[in-house]
């Protein structure tokens, strides 16, 4: 049998394929986990794995940081090589990393078949390097996997052939349902010594908030004022930290008082303080989705989202970087006049099933 490779990259894809994996080895598929290694940091990724119950990856490529050319074309470099080895049944990439764009080049050049899990997804602002990988990867991939009707709506709008784009919900729901359970044997709100409920979770890593000093200032005045009153837990990207003590900004921020700045955290730990959180500030994409699904409050900290599902049905509100935006809509959640959602259909936590069937199916039809 030939194996399916399953490649992951960075934080944002463990959570992703660990599900994907459970339900395929259940199947007794042939299988390849391979970590390119984007993100290295024990706390970036090995906490993941062991976190999400996933075996350590067969393959690990190691290419670390870079610009993007010398991070992509390392992964391409090595990828490559590993197909020429293996010669896989097919390759499948999730989200919209730069791992995700190197692997899809490499199978398409290759002829190997290669399905993008999270397709369709689009911000339309090409200044956003994930933008540029979402929209090279669905171009060369073979199977389209979507999470929710907006992206099947963006395929075709770019002309994708509707027999390549299968909607098949959102897979990071599937780890963040059947992982809520463990997390609450988290200990860490305890030792923290917060109460359930009545603090804010903050996450900051975007380029277009983070690498200038001008958005990164008018966030931290939105924290201060937050934490007038409220408590707001900051678990902090390795990219974020750097450029804060670049700009001199690191100190402003220990210097908060009600704000509490951890290093980033493990899975279990960071959704039990997700589920518990009076309400979410991110700039990430996962995030958007996950407090969607739990009922919990989103201000978005970006101009736009790839996400928008999570706007009009759920908990999202898209807010920038903007400090009076921000806390017109802390009061709101203050005073409980914030908008209530719904969870989106598909959002369920069978999304790894769906994706094996479509899986076989297309194994099947070539
Ligand atoms: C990457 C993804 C982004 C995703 C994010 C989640 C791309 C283009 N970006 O951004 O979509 O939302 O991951 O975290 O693929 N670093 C460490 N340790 C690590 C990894 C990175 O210290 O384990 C530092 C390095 O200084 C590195 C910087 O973080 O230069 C940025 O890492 P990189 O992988 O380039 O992008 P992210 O900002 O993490």
């Amino acid at each position: 049998m030939k194996p399916i490779i399953l490649v992951v990259g960075a934080r944002p894809n463990f959570m992703k394929i660990a599900p994907l994996y459970d339900e395929l080895n259940k199947r007794s598929k042939s299988l390849i986990l391979l970590h390119t290694g984007q993100h290295y940091d024990e706390k970036m990724s090995k906490v993941f794995f062991e976190d999400l119950g996933m075996p350590k990856p067969d393959i690990y490529l190691g290419v670390g940081s870079g610009t993007h050319a010398v991070q992509t074309a390392d992964v391409m470099v090595k990828f490559e090589q590993v197909c020429f080895d293996s010669n896989p049944e097919l390759v499948l990439v999730v989200g919209d990393v730069n791992s995700t764009l190197a692997c899809s080049l490499v199978s398409a050049k290759l002829c190997i078949p290669c399905v993008h899990l999270e397709a369709g997804l689009r911000s339309n602002d090409r200044e956003m390097p994930e933008e540029i990988n979402r929209l090279v990867t669905d171009v060369v991939s073979d199977l389209l996997l979507t999470p929710s009707a907006d992206a099947d709506v963006n395929l075709r709008g770019e002309g994708i052939p509707e027999s390549k784009i299968k909607r098949v919900g959102n897979i990071m729901i599937d780890s963040l349902f059947n992982n809520l359970e463990r997390a609450k044997k988290s200990n860490l709100l305890n030792e923290l010594n917060i109460e359930k409920g009545t603090y804010a979770l903050m996450t900051l890593h975007r380029p277009s908030n983070v690498d200038s000093q001008e958005p990164f200032l008018r966030i931290i005045e939105a924290i201060k004022l937050i934490c007038e009153t409220t408590y707001v837990i900051f678990p902090i990207h390795p990219r974020t930290k750097s450029n804060a003590k670049k700009f001199g900004l690191l100190q402003q921020l220990e210097n908060i008082e009600k704000l509490v700045l951890l290093e980033p955290l493990g899975y279990l730990d960071f959704i039990s303080l997700m589920s518990q959180s009076k309400f979410v500030l991110t700039d990430s994409g996962g995030l958007q989705e996950e407090t969607t699904a739990l009922g919990i409050p989103c201000l978005t900290l970006r101009e736009n989202t790839e996400r928008p599902i999570t706007v009009v049905e759920g908990t999202n509100v898209v807010v920038g970087s903007d400090t009076k935006a921000i806390m017109h809509h802390v009061n709101s959640i203050h005073k409980e006049e914030f908008k209530s959602g719904k969870i989106p259909d598909l959002w369920d936590g069978k999304t790894a099933i769906r994706i094996s069937d479509e899986l076989e199916n297309f194994v099947n039809k070539r």
